[in-house]
C-alpha cells in the first residue's frame, strides 16, 4: 500500500502516544520509524556518564563529538560508539535530565541534522517534539497527538511496569508534568503543534481508534 505519502511527522508531549502510533504505522507500510526522543535520551545518558554538565557549549561539543547511531526499522534502536544503550534510556536519571540536555541550542542542531539524514534515508515516520516546526517544516503529514495528563500518566505508569521500572501513575504524573513544563517553555524548539498540523486528543481514544483515524486522515485504510 503506497498511498501514504512520506516524511511522517508526529510531535506531541510525554506519553500522547506518538510512538504506540508511530510504530504501528511503520509496521504497517513497511516505513522507517525514528523516536527522536531517544536520541536525546542517548545524548543525555552519555553526558552524566562522562560527567558533561547541561551547558551549551560544554554539552554541544560532546554531542557532536558522540557517535550517536540511530537504526530506524518498525522500533527505533540506539547505539553508541558501537554499543547499544536502547534499554537504558528509560532509567529515571535519564528521564529526569533530558529536559535540561535537550533545552540547548547546540545539542538540537546537532541532533536535527541526524534526525534530517535519517528522514531522507526513504519513507520515513519521526516522531519529537519539533519534528513538524523544526525537523521536517515541509513534512506533507504532520499529527499532533494531545491527552490529559491522567491518561498519559497512567499509560506511562502501563509502560514503566513493561519495561521493568515500576512507577505509581502519581509519580509518572509529577515527573511528565515536569518534562512538559520544560519542553514547553524552552527558548529553542519548544513543543507547540505547527500551523498546518492535525490535533488529536487521544484521552479517550484506544491506540486501534488512533490508529484509525490516523488512517482516515491519510486517506488510507
Ligand atoms: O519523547 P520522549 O519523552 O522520549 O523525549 C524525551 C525528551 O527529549 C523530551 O522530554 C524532550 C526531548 N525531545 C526534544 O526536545 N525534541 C524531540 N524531537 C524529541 C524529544
Amino acid at each position: 500500500d503506497a498511498c501514504i505519502p512520506w516524511p511522517i511527522a508526529i510531535d506531541g508531549p510525554a506519553a500522547s502516544g506518538k510512538s504506540s502510533l508511530g510504530m504501528a504505522l511503520a509496521r504497517r507500510f513497511g516505513y522507517l520509524f525514528l523516536d527522536t526522543g531517544l536520541m536525546y535520551r542517548a545524548v543525555t545518558l552519555a553526558a552524566l556518564e562522562a560527567g558533561v554538565p547541561p551547558e551549551d557549549a560544554a554539552a554541544g561539543e560532546f554531542a557532536r563529538s558522540l557517535d550517536i547511531r540511530a537504526e530506524a526499522g518498525a522500533e527505533t534502536r540506539i547505539f553508541v560508539g558501537g554499543r547499544d544503550v536502547t534499554g537504558r534510556l528509560r532509567e529515571p536519571e535519564v528521564e529526569h535530565h533530558v529536559s535540561a540536555y535537550s533545552a540547548l541550542p547546540s545539542v538540537r542542531a546537532a541532533m536535527v541534522a541526524a534526525q534530517r539524514a535519517i528522514a531522507a534515508q526513504g519513507p520515513s515516520i519521526l516522531a519529537g517534539r519539533d519534528i513538524g516546526t523544526v525537523v521536517l517544516p515541509d513534512a506533507p503529514v504532520k499529527l499532533f497527538l494531545e491527552a490529559s495528563p491522567e491518561a498519559r500518566a497512567a499509560r506511562r505508569s502501563r509502560q514503566a511496569h513493561e519495561w521493568g521500572m515500576a512507577q505509581e501513575a502519581a509519580e509518572a504524573r509529577r515527573d511528565i508534568e515536569q518534562r512538559d513544563r520544560l519542553d514547553s517553555s524552552r527558548a529553542a524548539s519548544p513543543l507547540r503543534p505547527a500551523a498546518d498540523a492535525v490535533v488529536i486528543d487521544t484521552t479517550d481514544l484506544t491506540l486501534e481508534e488512533v490508529i484509525r483515524f490516523a488512517l482516515e486522515l491519510l486517506g488510507c485504510d
